[in-house]
């Protein structure tokens, strides 16, 4: 077997594997900055302005991570006590290491969608607003789009739309982690706005699909904006020359959003791929923006094996269970990078 360089490698494990690119290097070192824990720096501030704009919200906060910006957004609507519902999959439950708990006090309950998309019907029925002195009270619900784990799929507009309706007249807040909304915003042409004015509070990451280093933002009123600034500090997350951060993300927003299209044209290309290779692997369907979920469940093989024999053939990928595989594209795979892995993989799994 070759021996594989780092040269080789195509790692399409994550999306939040990219370096940052010779231009967004030039633009942090030219960042102008100042103390941000003084309000101070102005990279962060036209940062925050700039992304609550395009979000249609009163303001915004820069965070270092999409983790501590779904925390923030998730405390600006729940207490202590007080339950968050979402679908079984979503980040917020299952890979933020139960911080909304284990920080917040704050409980959650889950919808499952195979695909992580909004159950309505579910959400009627677990919704328990002030459910008195005996049951966890909601107070928010969280919706992620796209949804990672279910394949990068979009939410459609409709059931967004009634979920407003529903959690408006029960008094219950909306959340929406939007990690990757550009990517949805994108594939289907819906503005950010659009998606955003059906939530109350909103994270957004520069550090997926956009390619920054570090940071995410919380988007909502002037006053959660105020406590999540508040809570930022308290957790640690007080920065002071951020702007050499908020200069990536400035440039992000510049030059890396309407490319996201080629990354969703190499997933759909490297399903195709798959798709050919093997029947039943992955829905061509359902291959929306830049994720790919492989289902190997009935070929007898376990996903950690494929795992390992595609490293050892150079290229990576995630492994989200005993029978799935996830593929994301991003800004340093190009289409041939694509073709490669998507032949490599084909190869594997047709043994
Ligand atoms: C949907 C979603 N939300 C939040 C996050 C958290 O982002 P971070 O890794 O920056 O904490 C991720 C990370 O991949 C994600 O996929």
């Amino acid at each position: 077997m070759a021996t594989q360089t780092s040269q080789d490698v195509i790692d399409l494990r994550s999306d939040t594997v990219t370096t940052p690119t010779p231009g967004m290097r030039t633009a942090m070192a030219r960042a102008e900055v100042g103390d941000d824990v003084y309000a101070e720096d102005p990279g962060c501030r036209g940062l925050e302005e700039r992304v609550a704009d395009l979000l249609g919200k009163e303001a915004a906060l820069f965070t270092v991570t999409g983790t501590m910006a779904n925390l923030l957004a998730v405390r600006s609507l729940v207490r202590p006590g007080e339950e968050v519902l979402c679908e079984s999959r979503a980040h917020i439950a299952r890979a933020e290491l139960g911080a909304h708990a284990a920080i917040f006090g704050i409980t959650t309950r889950t919808w499952s969608h195979p695909r992580g998309l909004l159950d309505l019907g579910a959400v009627q029925t677990l919704l328990a607003p002030k459910a008195g002195p005996y049951f966890v009270s909601t107070a928010g619900v969280s919706v992620e789009n796209t949804h990672n784990f279910g394949g990068g799929s979009i939410q459609p507009l409709d059931p967004l739309r009634k979920l407003r309706d529903i959690t408006r007249s029960a008094g219950v807040g909306v959340h929406l982690d939007g990690a990757r909304l550009w990517n949805a915003s994108v594939a289907t042409g819906t503005p950010l706005g659009e998606y955003a004015a059906l939530a109350d509070v909103v994270s957004v990451c520069l550090s997926k699909g956009l390619g920054a280093p570090v940071g995410s933002l919380v988007a909502g009123t002037t006053d959660q904006i105020a406590e999540a600034r508040v809570w930022r500090k308290r957790l640690g997350g007080g920065w002071r020359q951020a702007g050499v951060l908020a200069a990536a993300g400035s440039y992000a927003l510049d030059h890396h959003v309407e490319r996201l299209t080629e990354d969703h044209a190499h997933a759909r290309a490297l399903a195709e791929t798959l798709a050919d290779a093997r029947r039943g692997l992955v829905d061509l369907a359902d291959v929306e923006t830049n994720i790919v979920v492989l289902d190997i469940a009935g070929l007898g093989l376990a996903a950690g094996d494929v795992a390992l024999q595609a490293r050892a053939e150079g290229v990576l990928v995630s492994v989200l269970g005993p029978s799935t595989i996830r593929l994301v594209t991003h800004l340093d795979v190009d289409a041939d990078a694509c073709k490669r892995a998507g032949d490599v993989l084909a190869r594997i799994l047709a043994e």
